[in-house]
């Protein structure tokens, strides 16, 4: 990415700093259950979540976009509407699997952040299935393309993310190598997997 740093990095240098700093922070999220002091479902919950991974590598970790964002064809949320969209966002209910799940595809329309939002998300949808249902996502066992095509996708229609998704939930969420495996996970669907969770 060729988003301004606080590494005074670039290239690959900066990709593989980027990674392992972010990932060491992932373990430590685990570790002293940051998590638990925070609000299951809210955007707040995002924004301390994206902070605390990326705070030593962006300006702007934990902060609104001001900018407008697109991937492939698809044109993120204005950054005009974001801060009441993300507020409505906060509120949708999260009470079923199918509620939650359209509550994650709807933030990932929002991506509030310039970078950092699909890694910071997942994390965030797990928080909510945890408390919530119980279960969290083994994304270890989510196929890379799969889930990029299913999340291209969910804008329009949600058949293929919450069938995929589903077929990966764990009832054992107190598991730190189930926890380490699902961040190594989240960071292949972004090309990230210079280094292993565990290893940082
Ligand atoms: N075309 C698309 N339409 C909707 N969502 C997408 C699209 N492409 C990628 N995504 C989502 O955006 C995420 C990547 O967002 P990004 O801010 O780059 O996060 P990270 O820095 O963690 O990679 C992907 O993991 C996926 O969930
Ligand atoms: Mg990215």
């Amino acid at each position: 990415m060729a988003l301004k740093n606080k590494l005074g990095l670039e290239g690959l240098a900066f990709q593989y700093e980027e990674e392992r700093i972010s990932k060491r922070k992932a373990k430590r999220l685990y570790d002293e259950r940051v998590l638990d002091t925070l609000e299951a479902g809210s955007y707040s919950a995002l924004q301390a979540i994206h902070r605390w991974l990326f705070e030593d590598i962006y300006d702007f970790s934990g902060e609104t976009r001001t900018l407008n964002i697109a991937k492939g064809n698809f044109r993120f949320a204005s950054a005009l509407y974001l801060p009441e969209a993300l507020q409505q966002i906060s509120a949708m209910p999260q009470d079923t699997f199918d509620r939650i799940l359209a509550k994650y595809i709807e933030m990932n329309i929002a991506h509030p952040f310039p970078e950092g939002n699909g890694r910071a998300t997942r994390i965030w949808l797990d928080m909510i299935l945890k408390k919530e249902l119980g279960q969290v996502i083994d994304w270890s066992r989510v196929d890379p393309e799969e889930y990029l095509s299913a999340m291209e996708r969910s804008p329009v229609r949600d058949t293929e993310l919450r069938l995929l998704l589903k077929a990966a939930l764990t009832a054992d969420t107190e598991n730190r190598t189930v926890f380490m495996h699902s961040i190594d996970a989240s960071y292949r669907y972004e090309g990230l997997a210079h280094y292993r969770t565990e290893d940082v």
